[in-house]
This record gives C-alpha cells, sequence and structure tokens, in this order.
C-alpha cells in the first residue's frame, strides 16, 4: 500500500521530440527555487533495473518485440522504478517529475501498436495501483516537426542522449500521426489528470504554459 499524502506526482507525455526533457528541467528549476524538493527522473528506466530493461526497449530493431512483450517490459521496469525510486521519493514528500509514465504505453503498445487498452489497464492495475500522477502535461505537436526536433537534438553533441537510443523514432510517419491523436484521446478520457500543452512555441513560451497548468492544478502561488 503507498502512503500518496506527501508528495506530488507530475508527469511529462507526448510524442518524440516534443520538448518533454527540455520542459521538465525548467519546471524542476522553477519547483527548486520555491525550495520544493524535487526529484527528476524518466522512463523506461529510473533505477537500475529499469534502466537495463530500457535499453532492450529503446534500441534494436523497430519490430523486435510483440506489442504484449513490449508492454510487459515496460511495465516490468516501471515497477521496478515505482519501487525504487517513485514511491520512496512522494513518501518522502518530494516532486517527482517523470519524464513519460503509464500513459506512453497506452499510447504506443495499448492504441498504435494494437494491444488494445484493456490489458494495458489489468498491467495498470497491477503495478501501478494508488501511484497514478497528481498531474500529467501532454505536449502536442505536430508529428513531423517533433521528428524533426528529435533528429536535429541527435546531431547535437551537447544532446543528453548518446547514439542509438532511436528504436521508437525510426517507425513510420503514420504510426507518429497516430501516436499525437492516441494522447490526445488519453488526455480527453482524463481531464481531471491531464492538461494538453500546446508544444509548438518557444521553449520558454510552452514552459509558461506548463507553470500556469501546475499552478492551476496543483495549488502553487
Ligand atoms: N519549444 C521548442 N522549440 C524548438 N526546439 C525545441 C523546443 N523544445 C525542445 N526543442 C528541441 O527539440 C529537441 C527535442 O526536444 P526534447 O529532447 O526535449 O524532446 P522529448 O519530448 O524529450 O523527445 P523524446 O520523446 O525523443 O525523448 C531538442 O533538441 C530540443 O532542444
Ligand atoms: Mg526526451
Amino acid at each position: 500500500m503507498t502512503t500518496r499524502s506527501m508528495g506530488r506526482f507530475i508527469t511529462f507525455e507526448g510524442g518524440e521530440g516534443t520538448g518533454k526533457t527540455t520542459q521538465i528541467k525548467g519546471l524542476r528549476s522553477l519547483l527548486e527555487a520555491r525550495g520544493l524538493d524535487v526529484v527528476q527522473t524518466r522512463e523506461p528506466g529510473g533505477s537500475p533495473g529499469a534502466e537495463a530493461i530500457r535499453d532492450l526497449l529503446v534500441n534494436g530493431d523497430t519490430e523486435r518485440w510483440c506489442p504484449a512483450t513490449e508492454a510487459l517490459l515496460h511495465y516490468a521496469a516501471r515497477n521496478e522504478h515505482l519501487e525504487h525510486v517513485v514511491r520512496p521519493a512522494l513518501e518522502k514528500g518530494a516532486y517527482v517529475l517523470c519524464d513519460r509514465f503509464s500513459d506512453s504505453t497506452m499510447a504506443y503498445q495499448g492504441i498504435v501498436q494494437g494491444l488494445g487498452s484493456e490489458p494495458v489497464t489489468t498491467l495498470e492495475a497491477l503495478v501501478v495501483r494508488q501511484t497514478s500522477p497528481d498531474l500529467t502535461l501532454v505536449l502536442d505537436l505536430d508529428s513531423a516537426l517533433g521528428i524533426a526536433r528529435a533528429k536535429d537534438r541527435a546531431k547535437d553533441k551537447a544532446g543528453e542522449r548518446s547514439g542509438g537510443e532511436d528504436r521508437y523514432e525510426r517507425m513510420g510517419e503514420d504510426f507518429h500521426q497516430r501516436l499525437r491523436a492516441a494522447f490526445l484521446q488519453i488526455a480527453e478520457d482524463n481531464p481531471g489528470r491531464c492538461v494538453v500543452i500546446d508544444a509548438s512555441g518557444s521553449v520558454p513560451e510552452v514552459g509558461a504554459a506548463i507553470w500556469t497548468a501546475v499552478q492551476d492544478r496543483l495549488g502553487l502561488t
């Protein structure tokens, strides 16, 4: 059983190159400037076991896994991450900012890769239980623009991701268009938890929209 009374759990979701990793850092700075304890993490990964599973998911042939296997790997990684990082941080009262979470599994494997929403919901009940996010920021951007941004980042030596880790980026254009629609559908189905953020503006513009959403939804001043 999880204690959820103290910390806050905020997840960033959206397609490839929409700006999740860029914006999570901005929100982290704003929260830390208010003296709040912040734990920044990511999925798949975020703990040693989960990072080992990440390697299986973000590298290699696009067709290497059946959708069900892929969803199980994501939830296996998520179980490790929740147990070793997210729940302990929430229990000590931190703001946990997570770069992708369950909505990505629902969007990629459940909706776009055709596994269906029911198996993903079943895994969610088994693994996440009460640890669902307080707020999910869904970064929405034209998928071709997102992929173009992600490709530019790959060329950028200062980028944080070293070579590889592009298995999902290599999936086709149609895949990424359907992914955008899937995230919007998830947001529409979960209006109490999700806020759709227009990610087409500049980094500061998108950051301002995120900060407004965080203040509104979590009552920060
Ligand atoms: N608002 C923006 N305008 C222009 N470029 C941006 C903007 N936000 C981020 N970028 C750039 O786009 C690239 C992708 O951004 P980022 O890595 O934050 O996306 P992401 O959503 O984390 O992608 P992925 O899903 O692949 O992890 C980076 O090179 C980043 O500097
Ligand atoms: Mg990223």
